[in-house]
């Protein structure tokens, strides 16, 4: 009998339903030939639901997902929604609630896209950032003090455990021991003014160190961090942070490997169900007009595949990835790409089928 994988898809806003239409086209083509099994449920979830009817995520929803292999998730964000209440009552509480605690952002040049940095290419650019994802300034601690009154206060807590700093920092270790590149795990923090949170991530980072003897450790603020991303990126392996340090420099990442067009990551909880999606966002000004490039969501589906151990799967996707920025396109961005959505899809399906 063949594995049969039940995915759950959430197509989402804008233009998540477009993109999420071709990366289960390369997801359905890596099945076939592969020989595994796809159940896709989908779930209408995201702006539009929430003005039709009121509903972000019904109760129930959660614990269906929960029973899920993994989840396919295309944008959130809505025009015509406050900013905040889609992103946290859909897309955060679903990282959230799924304990999905870490987000895992490879950043990486494939050969023939064009990055903004001077002088650097494929070799330069590979690494992985791992972003804590369930605590840190995401958790919506803090309140207002006299809203609205001259005398306002807001306040913002970054909130950060033992538990949640330990398991993310662990995770980046394993994860650097096995990519076996490098070997070199970078802290990225701010040490020198987040006094109390970051010396619980120093702390940390240093004592489960003595269990990795393999991997070196280097630590650098998020400011250089950022500075050092650009001008040399070759010296990143595997970066750990926290949520929003990992949020902001995952666009730099995006931007240093071809766009948000390419960039995919994940939302992984190791011991339940993990979410994949572009990191592009929703971009409504290019909603329903096929112009979108969708290889971040194609990328996305590669990310699944290899967490659900279908390694063979997603070296195919990679691959098919690899070809169409090598032979049939050069700008990524939407667009520009000379190919609408949809001819972006059907060459990745192409590439996976023709592989060996
Ligand atoms: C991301 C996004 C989200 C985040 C937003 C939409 C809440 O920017 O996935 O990087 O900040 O995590
Ligand atoms: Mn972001």
């Amino acid at each position: 009998m063949s594995k049969t994988y039940r995915i759950a898809v959430i197509p989402g806003d804008g233009t998540g339903p477009e993109v999420v239409a071709e990366g289960l086209k390369s997801l359905k083509a890596a099945a076939a030939i592969e020989g595994f099994n796809l159940e896709l449920s989908t779930y209408d979830l995201g702006g539009d639901r929430y003005l039709k009817t009121g509903e972000i995520l019904p109760p129930g929803v959660l614990d269906e997902l929960r029973g899920f292999h993994s989840i396919l998730l295309g944008a959130i964000g809505h025009p015509d929604v406050k900013p905040g209440i889609l992103e946290k009552g859909l897309l955060l509480e679903m990282r959230f609630q799924l304990d999905q605690y870490i987000n895992l952002r490879p950043v990486v040049l494939y050969p023939g896209v064009e990055t903004p940095l001077k002088d650097k290419g494929p070799a330069d650019i590979d690494f992985v950032v791992v972003r804590e994802n369930t605590e840190g300034l995401y958790t919506g601690g803090g309140g207002f003090l006299r809203k609205g009154t001259p005398h306002e206060v807001a306040i913002q807590e970054s909130i950060n455990t033992r538990m949640g700093v330990e398991r993310c920092i662990r995770f980046a270790f394993d994860l650097c021991r096995r990519r076996n590149k490098g070997k070199k795990l970078t802290l990225c923090g701010k040490t020198n003014v987040l006094t109390f949170a970051f010396d619980l991530w120093e702390r940390v980072f240093y004592e489960v160190a003595k269990a990795y003897p393999d991997i070196e450790t280097d630590y650098a603020h998020v400011d250089a961090t950022s500075m050092w991303m650009i001008k040399n990126p070759e010296w990143f392996d595997v970066i750990v942070t926290d949520n929003l340090f990992g949020d902001i420099i995952t666009d730099i990442g995006a931007i240093i490997q071809g766009g948000l067009g390419i960039a995919a990551g994940g939302n992984i909880n190791p011991a339940g169900v993990s979410m994949f999606e572009p990191i592009g966002g929703s971009a409504p000004k290019y909603t329903g007009q096929n112009m979108i490039n969708p290889l971040a969501c194609i990328g996305a589906v590669q990310l699944m595949l290899d967490h659900l151990g279908e390694v063979s799967a997603a070296g195919r996707i990679e691959n098919a990835l690899k070809k169409i920025v090598a032979n049939d396109v050069r700008n990524l961005a939407a667009g520009k790409m000379g190919r609408s959505t949809s001819d972006m899809g059907d060459l990745a399906v192409g590439y996976i089928q023709s592989q060996g």
